[in-house]
């Protein structure tokens, strides 16, 4: 039988789709080309936003129709619990975000005649968290995603997160250390650490358990196990993501200081810049200390990339908290932003306030950052005309096969044009003098 998943949301529903397909590959499924040849076609769904809820369960329903095997499994499987067979009568299975390990002894209930099956426990840590597809290889063919931390405690007032990811574990240093291993013995060259707040990997439960102190000193779980993935052979690049900035410790700065694999960039969302709604949305830091993270990063390399999400439109935000969170941005000088409008989600906190800015002047809001980022982005790009970057190949451009892709230390994304003749091998080093800058993208030429 054939299979195939389609995948909304995050890298970490990304990166579950995968262990996923490598967990169906290893029972015997088949991946499918596309839907038309799919028996099973699994919906992994996001909740984060209304929206983002709707398309994948509007996907799901669409499947049906079509007559596959349709299962439905993530986050917004865990936030409508036994609702999901009320959306979607006519729905084979459902599985929560820290059940997919289950999914192959799903498929045999079903074939077996069993239906409407529902799995969304809480806090186990899913089977198969190690599995990867493709002989190890995921994403591009030399990067791969791997998780260390599962859900999250940190109960932002608007944040759906922790009730659908459950609570925050942090899987054995040691087991991370082995599957990268593993993966840089399939030829995975870069990987990227996951976790909704990757830097209290090791706060909840100890990371470390049973190695002793470290020899290096490192005190702080996740900066060490960065120092030590570092010392795999066939790594040459790490990445991780999502962070918070009462992570970016002097230890972490350490980490960059020492290891060039580290790459330089760190995505780290604000949602606001005034310290009103920081405080009401139970961020934990204020506009300043913000700032004095990013400070830090960019005192240590003033090309670091740091790049954020915002909300526009929380309950009460007012012209000047807006205004506040623009000006932020700007001294943040931000490489990229991703701006959400808010969307209350049921059960936060926030969704007891009156979801008070009208959709209007959200879109507004939305657009005015935008534009802002837009010029940010040419400006900060701009400096950079001139230098030399170094890239990993990621591939042709889709649109001008004779154009190469790749992405610098920074996560910045730089083209080339490949002379007649000449031949780009996937996952290469390039070094590249930029010659143009646009807002998300630089144009370079091989030196
Ligand atoms: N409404 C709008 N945006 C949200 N995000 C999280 N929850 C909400 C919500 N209820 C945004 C945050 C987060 C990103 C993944 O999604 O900016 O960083
Ligand atoms: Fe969506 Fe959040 Fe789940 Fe990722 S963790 S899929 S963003 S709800």
């Amino acid at each position: 039988m054939k299979f195939l998943i389609h995948t909304y949301g995050c890298q970490m529903n990304v990166r579950d789709s995968e262990a996923v397909e490598a967990l169906l590959v290893a029972a015997g499924y088949e991946k499918a080309e596309g839907e038309e040849d799919a028996d099973i076609v699994i919906v992994n769904s996001c909740t984060v936003r209304q929206k983002a809820e709707e398309k994948a369960v509007g996907k799901a329903g669409n499947l049906i129709a079509a007559k596959k095997i349709t299962g439905l499994m993530g986050c917004a499987v865990k936030r409508m619990g036994e609702d999901v067979f009320r959306r979607l009568p006519k729905l084979d299975f459902a599985v929560g975000p820290r059940r997919f390990g289950l999914i192959p002894r799903i498929l045999e209930r079903i074939r077996a005649g069993e239906s409407r099956i529902l799995e969304t426990g809480d806090d186990e840590v899913p089977s198969g968290m190690d599995a990867h597809p493709d002989s190890g290889k995921s994403a591009g063919s030399f990067q791969a995603f791997v998780t260390v931390l599962l859900g999250c405690d940190n109960r932002c007032s608007y944040c759906i997160v922790p009730d659908v990811r459950g609570h925050e574990y942090s899987r054995p240093a040691r087991e991370v250390v082995a599957e990268v291993r593993a993966l840089a013995a399939h030829g995975v060259k870069e990987v990227c650490l996951l976790g909704q707040s990757v830097l209290r990997y090791g706060v909840r439960n100890a990371a470390w358990e049973g190695e002793g102190p470290d020899p290096d000193g490192y005190t702080e779980a996740f900066p060490r196990l960065l120092k030590e993935l570092c010392k795999i052979d066939g790594i040459e690049r790490i990445r991780f993501t999502s962070a918070h900035p009462r992570g970016c410790t002097d230890e972490l700065v350490r980490v960059y200081r020492t290891e060039p694999k580290v790459c330089r960039h760190l995505h780290l969302p604000v949602q606001s810049g005034s310290d009103r709604v920081l405080a009401e949305m139970g961020r934990r830091y204020t506009r300043a200390e913000y700032l004095a993270a990013v400070r830090k990063l960019r005192d240590f390399d003033p090309e670091f990339a740091v790049t954020t999400d915002v909300i526009v439109g929380y309950p009460g935000e007012t012209e000047e908290d807006f205004e506040a969170t623009r000006s932020l941005m700007e001294e943040a000088g931000f490489d990229n932003s991703f701006v959400f409008k808010y969307s209350p989600r049921p059960g936060t906190r926030s969704a007891k306030l009156p979801d008070d800015v009208p959709t209007a002047e959200k879109e507004r809001r939305d657009q005015v950052l935008l534009a802002d980022q837009e010029a940010r982005g040419q400006r900060r790009n701009d400096r950079l005309v001139g230098t030399v970057r170094e890239v990993l190949a990621e591939g042709p451009s889709k649109r001008n096969a004779a154009r190469w892709s790749g992405r610098d230390s920074g996560n910045r994304i730089v083209v080339w044009d490949v002379a007649e003749g000449c031949r780009e091998t996937v996952g290469a080093r390039v070094k590249l003098r930029i010659t143009a800058a646009h807002p998300q993208i630089l144009v370079g030429e091989k030196v």
